[in-house]
């Protein structure tokens, strides 16, 4: 009995933490390969929880710790591998790797600042070519 709880906690937990798509299609999607999270969506995650710990570093004037590989988001492989090909998703890493640098090497007044300009870049990407994280990201502002 309990075991079926924690079966169906894990089975809703999975179909709400997916990506782009629309409900109806990540369903199918999930059909066709169960449990199959792509190298780029596990980035992805790592990445929130960092700046997630990062904002809060910053309320309580703590020093930032960023030690994540923020360049892989250039090579990891993604659920549709096609949209992390295309030169538009290039574009918006770089500028996002660029703001990950300002950030690491700000000053304590810049800080606050340069990490709004992170999120900025989490969302330009996100609102053109995959809308589903959005709301989560808003979180990080
Ligand atoms: C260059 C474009 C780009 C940038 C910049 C970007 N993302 Fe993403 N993100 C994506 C794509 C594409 C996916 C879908 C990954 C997949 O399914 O393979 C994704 C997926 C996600 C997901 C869902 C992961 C899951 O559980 O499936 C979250 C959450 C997320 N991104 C948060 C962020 C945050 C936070 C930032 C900034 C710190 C960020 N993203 C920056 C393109 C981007």
């Amino acid at each position: 009995m309990k075991s079926n709880i924690s079966l169906i906690i894990a089975l809703i937990l999975t179909l709400i933490t997916t990506s782009c798509e629309t409900q109806k299609e990540d369903i199918n999607k999930k059909i066709k390969s169960p449990n199959q999270d792509s190298e780029l969506a596990l980035l992805m995650r790592e990445m929130y929880d960092e700046a997630i710990m990062n904002k809060k570093n910053i309320t309580n004037n703590k020093p930032l710790k960023i030690n994540l590989d923020h360049e892989k988001i250039l090579n990891a492989i993604a659920t549709e591998p096609e949209k992390a090909a295309s030169s538009e998703f290039k574009a918006f890493a770089n500028s996002y790797l660029q703001s990950i640098e300002k950030l690491k090497y700000s000053n304590s007044h810049q800080k606050k600042e340069y990490f709004e300009n992170v999120v900025n870049n989490c969302m330009a990407c996100h609102q053109t070519l995959c809308p589903g994280p959005l709301v989560r990201i808003k979180k990080l502002q």
